[in-house]
């Protein structure tokens, strides 16, 4: 079996962050999202991989690389434009040649990686087996409708009138017949190549689409609060270590994963949470839930609940920052120079909640 990961997309909804970098290399508890997916396929035993690139393929490849670090094999398939999943896959039919393939979002996060689907997918005879997962509000998703005897009936993107909490996980395996599928759909209303258009025909032709149940969680990492929530999620199966230094004035809980290089000086760092690879912590607070890349100072400032980005700063912030997501070469800190007011260097699109004092 191959692997193709899509990344390339727009990523608008996590603009400005995504403006000039993948979001696919947004790191989850310290490691990018699109490394996530590559090891879970590469754990399930698939070593061939194509990543679906666009407008930020240099960031991508210069990521990534050949794939080698992590024992892959990778070929680039750039999309000149969006243009849909199943584009995605159309674009891909020379990469794929007749192999089976699983197709993964370059975006999503799962529990528990995927060498089962694998496994039961490498053994059938099915033509394709998508996964479903039970979701709160099913109208946000991709739906399947599923018939007594469990086969899928219908796939409906984002129901008014949802027929299931079953909705698509962004992992999909096929056989060779899905290119007749995306060569015979048009696109949506969206302009869009519909991945659920082309499975819905698989499904009209008699084609043998299997649903497979995901019982743990799954992301889909495209808003910033997905993005915190993954990593909290990811935060708590982290296993921990310290290859740094934590100073004997500090005080680190044992859910903490503390990088080589780090510094902890001074500091309080409630678990779960990752302190990068030379981070220095300095009379600050870090709490549970937070991820704190790589190269970073946090200085007489308080975190919890974030997400921060390669070398930043925050210093000398005398209210607790929470809930964000910070990006790179990013610098928060208290201003000496009077007059005494908020002085901001913000990109387009960027978001900031301020107190009502
Ligand atoms: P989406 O999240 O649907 O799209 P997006 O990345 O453009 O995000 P936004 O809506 O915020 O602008 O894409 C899911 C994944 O698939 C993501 O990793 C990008 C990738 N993708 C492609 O590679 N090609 C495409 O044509 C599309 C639509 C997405």
């Amino acid at each position: 079996m191959k692997g193709l990961i899509l990344s390339g997309g727009k990523g608008t909804r996590l603009y400005p962050l995504t403006y000039t970098s993948a979001k696919q290399l947004i790191p989850i508890a310290n490691k990018p999202v699109l490394v996530r997916v590559i090891e879970a396929i590469r754990d399930a035993g698939i070593t061939d991989i194509g990543i679906v690139v666009g407008d930020t393929a240099t960031d991508i490849e210069r990521a990534i690389g050949d794939g080698s670090k992590w024992d892959v094999q990778v070929t680039y398939i750039p999309q000149d434009a969006p243009l849909g999943l199943a584009h995605a896959v159309k674009i891909s039919q020379e990469f794929l040649g007749d192999d089976r393939f699983v197709m993964f979002l370059g975006d999503n996060v799962i529990q528990g990686g995927i060498s089962p689907l694998i496994a039961q997918f490498a053994d059938s005879d099915y033509n394709s087996q998508i996964v479903l997962t039970n979701v709160d509000q099913p109208e946000q998703y991709g739906v399947a409708q599923l018939g007594s005897d469990g086969r899928i009936v219908r796939l409906i993107e984002k129901p008014k009138d949802p027929p299931s909490n079953l909705a698509l996980v962004g992992i999909y395996m096929f056989d060779a017949n899905i290119f007749k599928a995306v060569h015979a759909i048009t696109p949506s209303w969206r302009g869009e190549l519909e991945i659920t258009d082309a499975i819905q025909w698989l499904v009209e032709h008699d084609y043998n689409v299997h649903p497979y149940i995901h019982q743990g969680w799954w992301i889909d990492t495209g808003r910033p609060g997905d993005m915190l929530e993954a990593n909290s999620l990811a935060l708590e199966e982290l296993t921990p270590k310290n290859d740094g230094y934590i100073d004997r004035d500090s005080e680190v809980d044992s859910r903490v994963t503390v990088e080589k290089g780090a510094e902890i000086i001074n500091s309080v760092v409630r678990g779960p949470a990752i302190i990068g690879r030379d981070t220095r912590l300095v009379n600050a607070y870090v709490g549970p839930f937070t991820s704190i890349y790589h190269h970073c100072l946090i200085e007489n400032a308080e975190i919890s609940r974030s997400i921060v980005l390669e070398n930043s700063q925050i210093r000398n912030v005398n209210r607790r920052i929470e809930d964000s997501l910070i990006g790179r070469h990013v610098v928060v800190h208290r201003s000496p120079i009077r007059p005494r007011a908020y002085k901001l260097t913000l990109g387009d699109n960027s978001r900031i909640g301020l107190l009502n004092e």
